[in-house]
């Protein structure tokens, strides 16, 4: 999709033209007969009264068509990004005049092409045929080029970990998920590092190895390194990169089992961060490391009862194999550790219970301290993505204990899961500052609203990418 400013006075022709309606702001039916060339009593009728999620077609003078959108109750940067994909996707053109970054709102350039771009996402690579009509073009009156710029490369870059997330686990192997990322770093300007099997068992990994035993497929970790001049700070990110979940031996039934090709979102989103923020030109470090292996069922798959020796930290008893990202991001945030960042930030589908507790639409978020936790609350809510706070309660910690190893990898109850999660993956970073992002949630939308698409969300690239830009002193 083509994204460009454009001044008010421009050619309309075959273009929708796509104007925002505050909730309100329309006059009373019978009051007045027109509102912006359009007939109230036509909008009365079809029931437009500028709510969220709301939009109408009607016709225009000169260009192909009018499109209101609702804004609801206030014009803000939320609301203009989601009125922005409800027009996108109600559009009927392949370009899109849109007066939505018209009203003085901070950042509603930006709202209108996250909208425009995410809400427009479509992934048909699967599909036999492409014909559905989508919008190619659009052009954003009075909107701020500078903004519209890093907007899309952000958005693009979200958009990219969506499509990695959709695609089925057959075609995006960890040798398949290595290779797209590594053929994408070098035009990012990112260095990269892939480990084999090879080199992960000479690496002594062998929380991923465990995880990866019951795989014909290899297992690889990619490490992708950002090193811009006049660098201010250091990130460190991992992302949980589990390219199939079937639950290994502890096996998921069918119905849970459906979505898990999703499993690697953690490692989708960071990279794309990494590009996102190289991208950007963003003054910080950034060294980001995803494990990838399956967790499958094979012959040598780990027992439940087996003994994991992951390169540093506590040797692990699996005792339940389904708990597989904590394991192979054991290994991950100590490889992390290493690089002596000022933070790491793991991001990672991890647990079933925190979907439970925060639903879909909202991750939640530990933090090492309360310094962490703001960044990442702040830079959520700057993002425009729905992150909440769990408490890392050092009093269940114990529920970890094993009887054969230093730590075992569930608890013998499922109240408290997420948190039990956290706090595993805590034994690994040790004292560096660190948040997690438990994405389990929100890693896939279930519906079309707003920015949002069925499918993978890309979820954590904004909210990253505004870490970065906050680390780098830049907001
Ligand atoms: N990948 C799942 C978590 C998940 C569930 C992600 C639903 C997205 C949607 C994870 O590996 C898992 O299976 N977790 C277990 C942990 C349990 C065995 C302690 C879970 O949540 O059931
Ligand atoms: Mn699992
Ligand atoms: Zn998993």
């Amino acid at each position: 999709m083509q994204v460009r400013t454009a001044g008010a006075d421009l050619e309309v022709d075959g273009a929708t033209i796509v104007i925002g309606v505050m909730e309100g702001l329309l006059p009373a039916p019978g009051s007045e007969t027109m509102f912006g060339g359009v007939d109230v009593d036509l909008l009365e009728a079809a029931g437009f009264e500028g709510k969220t999620s709301q939009t109408m077609t009607v016709s225009h003078p000169e260009a192909k068509a009018l499109l209101l959108v609702g804004l609801g109750d206030e014009a803000d940067y939320d609301r203009i990004r989601a009125a922005s994909g409800n027009a996108v996707r109600a559009a009927r053109t392949t370009r899109l005049v849109t007066h939505l970054a018209v009203v003085g709102v901070e950042g509603a350039t930006r709202a209108v092409v996250e909208g425009s771009v995410l809400g427009g996402f479509q992934f048909r690579a699967y599909k036999t045929n492409d014909e559905k009509t989508r919008v190619e073009e659009v052009e954003v009156i009075d909107g701020d080029p500078g903004e519209l710029a890093e907007a899309l490369i952000v958005a693009d870059a979200t958009n990219m970990a969506r499509t990695w997330v959709n695609t089925p686990a057959k075609d995006m192997s960890p040798v398949a998920f290595a290779q797209e990322v590594t053929a994408r770093a070098g035009t990012a300007g990112l260095g990269f590092e892939v480990w084999d099997k090879d080199r992960i068992e000479t690496e002594g990994l062998g929380a991923l190895l465990g995880v990866a035993a019951g795989s014909d497929r290899e297992p690889r970790l990619v490490t992708l390194t950002y090193r811009p001049e006049g660098s201010v700070g250091r990130l460190a990110l991992v992302g949980k990169g589990i390219t199939f979940d079937s639950g290994g031996l502890s096996l998921k039934p069918s119905a849970a089992m459906e979505e898990m090709k999703v499993d690697m979102s953690g490692a989708a989103a960071v990279v794309a961060a990494t590009m996102a923020i190289a991208g950007l030109g963003l003054p910080i470090e950034v060294t980001t490391i995803t494990p990838l292996t399956d967790n499958a069922v094979g012959g040598d798959a780990t027992r439940p009862g087996d003994v994991l020796r992951p390169v540093e930290g506590p040797t692990i008893e699996v005792l339940n194999t389904d708990a597989e990202g904590r394991l192979v991001l054991a290994d991950g945030l100590s490889l992390a550790r290493r690089h002596d960042p000022d933070l790491i930030v793991d991001v990672a589908t991890l647990t079933g219970a925190m979907r439970v507790a925060l639903g879909d639409k909202i991750a939640g978020f530990f933090a090492s301290d309360r310094e962490v936790a703001a960044k990442i609350a702040e830079a959520a809510a700057r993002a425009g993505e729905p992150f909440w706070e769990m408490p890392l309660h050092k009093d269940y910690r114990r529920m970890l204990d094993s009887t054969v190893a230093d730590i075992k990898n569930v608890t013998s109850t499922r109240y408290g899961g997420a948190i039990a999660a956290a706090l595993f993956l805590a034994e690994y970073v040790k004292d560096t500052p660190w948040a997690h992002l438990d994405i389990a949630g929100p890693a896939v939308s279930r519906e079309n609203s707003g920015e949002q698409v069925k499918g993978g969300s890309g979820v954590a690239v904004r909210t990253l990418v505004e870490l970065a830009r906050a680390m780098a002193g830049a907001v």
